[in-house]
């Protein structure tokens, strides 16, 4: 039996690139000021950082990290706090950033959790979203492309901790 690989690539850097800077307008426009963002380790590390040197003017920045897939390509349907922040949300215009939004069971208890530390809005901003494969009604305020049913890596999203180099999204092929 062949390890899974990437293959077919579902959105190239190029198209990533253009989106995100239109997030960044999105996001900007919706928080002019005191604007936080809370990046979801480890898949949206590469989107943060893009997002981040998209934003006109100041943005502070913060790491949360929580258990999820490891090394399957199937959800458990839990979430442990593995890296909590480093700084109180109080006041902010707080924006989590997800890599990606599946069954959304993960940023349903992700906004739950940040909500009760009383930033002054709370939004969601994930790069991916796989809407036909949600079991839980949550709200996403930036979506850069919704995509179908395959599980994709690149871009900062992984297989067994592969492939979070890969400058595009790609479909993982058995
Ligand atoms: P959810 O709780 O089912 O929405 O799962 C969200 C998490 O599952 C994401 O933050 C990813 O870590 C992981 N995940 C879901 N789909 C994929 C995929 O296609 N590739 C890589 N990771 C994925």
């Amino acid at each position: 039996m062949t390890a899974p690989s990437p293959g077919e690539i579902l959105l190239s850097a190029e198209q990533i690139q253009q989106r995100v800077a239109e997030l960044a307008v999105e996001i900007r426009r919706d928080a002019p000021d005191n604007l936080h963002l809370v990046a979801v380790l480890k898949g949206a590390f590469v989107f943060v950082a893009d997002l981040v040197r998209c934003l006109s003017g100041p943005v502070s920045l913060d790491f949360m990290s929580v258990s999820s897939y490891e090394s399957k390509t199937a959800s458990s349907g839990e979430i442990r706090l593995v890296q909590d922040l480093g700084a109180p949300l109080d006041g902010r215009h707080v924006v989590i950033v997800e890599d990606i939004v599946d069954t959304g069971v993960t940023l349903v208890r992700l906004q739950q959790m940040l909500r009760a530390r009383n930033p002054h809005t709370l939004k969601t901003a994930c790069l991916l979203s796989k809407t036909a494969r949600r079991q839980v009604d949550v709200t996403v305020d930036y979506v850069g492309f919704t995509i179908a049913d395959r599980f994709v890596v690149g871009y900062g999203l992984d297989y067994a901790e592969q492939y979070r180099h890969l400058p595009h999204i790609a479909v993982l092929e058995t």
